[in-house]
């Protein structure tokens, strides 16, 4: 199954990033994510086999990280993947420590971390035919007090919780 970590924001972060999806959709023409399906990537794993899922049990069970404001500040967009996200200009220390943890103990039983630099954002609008400058927004802030394992169902175009991991 195809899986991967994340962030959930609260209610009111929800609500809030929903308001810019659809702001930011409308200036970029693209689609507004549903705010069901809006959060912070950590990890994406891709398809890993139901023999190997313990392992990323193990892993995420294993990491001692403290929970941690998540604040977005800044709205802009990846050419590329054609996306309009929002993020951080300086991403929380706790965020950080978070990831590079997460990515270490999946590297260690055998998931190669993304090629790519992790870049925190939450996209908000894909499929977007104009590009959109680096902006600053007012703030989006929620305390991130858990780690979700999400199971991201291709066909139907949605996500399901498989597991979640309380921070400290
Ligand atoms: P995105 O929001 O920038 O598209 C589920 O697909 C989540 O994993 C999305 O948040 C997506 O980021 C992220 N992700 C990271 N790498 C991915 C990849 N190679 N393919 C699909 N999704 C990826």
């Amino acid at each position: 199954m195809r899986l991967f970590f994340a962030l959930w924001p609260d209610a009111a972060a929800t609500a809030a990033l929903a308001d810019m999806a659809a702001e930011l959709a409308q200036l970029t023409g693209g689609k507004a994510v549903a705010a069901a399906k809006i959060h912070l990537t950590l990890a994406f794993l891709g398809d890993v086999e139901d023999a190997r899922r313990g392992q990323v049990h193990s892993a995420a069970s294993r990491l001692r990280c403290k929970a941690f404001d998540v604040v977005l500040d800044h709205a802009g967009s990846f050419r590329g993947a054609r996306v309009a996200w929002a993020g951080s200009l300086v991403p929380a220390p706790g965020l950080i420590e978070l990831q590079g943890a997460l990515a270490g103990e999946l590297r260690g039983c055998g998931f190669p971390p993304d090629e790519r630099p992790y870049a925190a954002h939450v996209t908000v609008a894909r499929k977007i035919s104009r590009p959109l400058a680096r902006r600053p927004i007012a703030p989006i802030q929620w305390r991130a007090r858990e780690l979700s394992l999400v199971r991201s169902e291709l066909g139907k175009g949605s996500y399901a919780a498989v597991a979640a991991w309380d921070l400290l």
